[in-house]
């Protein structure tokens, strides 16, 4: 991996090849379902936004939040405690954050091993042992949510919906962390992203569990979101440095 940004023969840009842009634009033109005259939003005579309705309407929901199955389950559990008539509102979180932050222990255990393979070459803005604290913090809020969902009688192993979508938004961030090319300041970029938006989780679970009756909660939480708050500090004064040191 080379961790610089360098000129070179990149051809994706219209301006490189002036005379074929007209050729592709008709060609374009040509294949749209309706014809040169509808290709502003317009699909085989309807709009992609109707389009997109009728599936939205049909769709079912990624999956259902899993609660015990017994009611000796229930009330044995913490979930009879929950204030509100939506349980599985607070539990879908929880499930959410705990795929969270067991993506943030990948992503920045594929930081370290990008880092400790080129530490020989490279000027890194951050020490190994920096990385390998924040990766370990993202472990223990694992834990922390793990703790939660058991105390409440819920199956932590369980994938609830939200940590579906959160596995399949994250997804992006696992690929440019392991592709083999990227830099280490495309890295942080991309895990600035991903801090930032685990500390706007954090904030909501906190006011949940709060709405939910779950005070006992709120303190581990508020520890959690302090520390993801320090991390993205810490990742956005590292990019700045790495994109600053490309300047040299
Ligand atoms: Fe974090």
């Amino acid at each position: 991996m080379e961790n610089v940004t360098r000129s070179g023969f990149n051809r994706t840009g219209a301006q490189t090849s002036l005379h074929t842009v007209q050729n592709m634009q008709a060609f374009a033109d040509e294949q749209s379902p309706s014809g040169p005259a509808h290709i502003d939003g317009v699909l085989e005579g309807r709009s992609i936004a109707s389009v997109r309705a009728e599936f939205v309407h049909e769709a079912e929901r990624i999956g259902s939040v899993p609660i015990p199955t017994t009611l000796t389950g229930v009330l044995a559990t913490g979930l009879s405690k929950l204030t509100g008539h939506r349980p599985e509102v607070l539990v879908d979180k929880l499930g959410e954050r705990l795929a969270f932050e067991r993506t943030g222990v990948r992503l920045y255990q594929a930081l370290i091993d990008k880092a400790e393979a080129v530490q020989a070459d490279v000027a890194l803005p951050f020490t190994i042992g920096e990385l390998k604290h924040i990766r370990d913090e993202e472990l223990e809020h694992m834990h922390i949510v793990t703790s939660a969902l058991e105390g409440l009688g819920a199956d932590p192993t369980a994938q609830t919906p939200c940590a579906d979508v959160a596995g399949v938004a994250s997804s992006g961030a696992m690929q440019v962390l392991s592709d083999p090319r990227t830099t280490i300041a495309q890295c942080l970029e991309t895990i600035l992203s991903v801090e930032l938006t685990d500390g706007a989780g954090w904030d909501l679970l906190i006011r949940l569990s709060g709405s939910a009756g779950q005070d006992e909660l709120i303190k581990p939480f508020r520890e959690a979101l302090a520390r993801e708050q320090e991390h993205a500090q810490q990742v956005k004064g590292w990019l700045e440095r790495a994109v600053v040191d490309d300047l040299d």
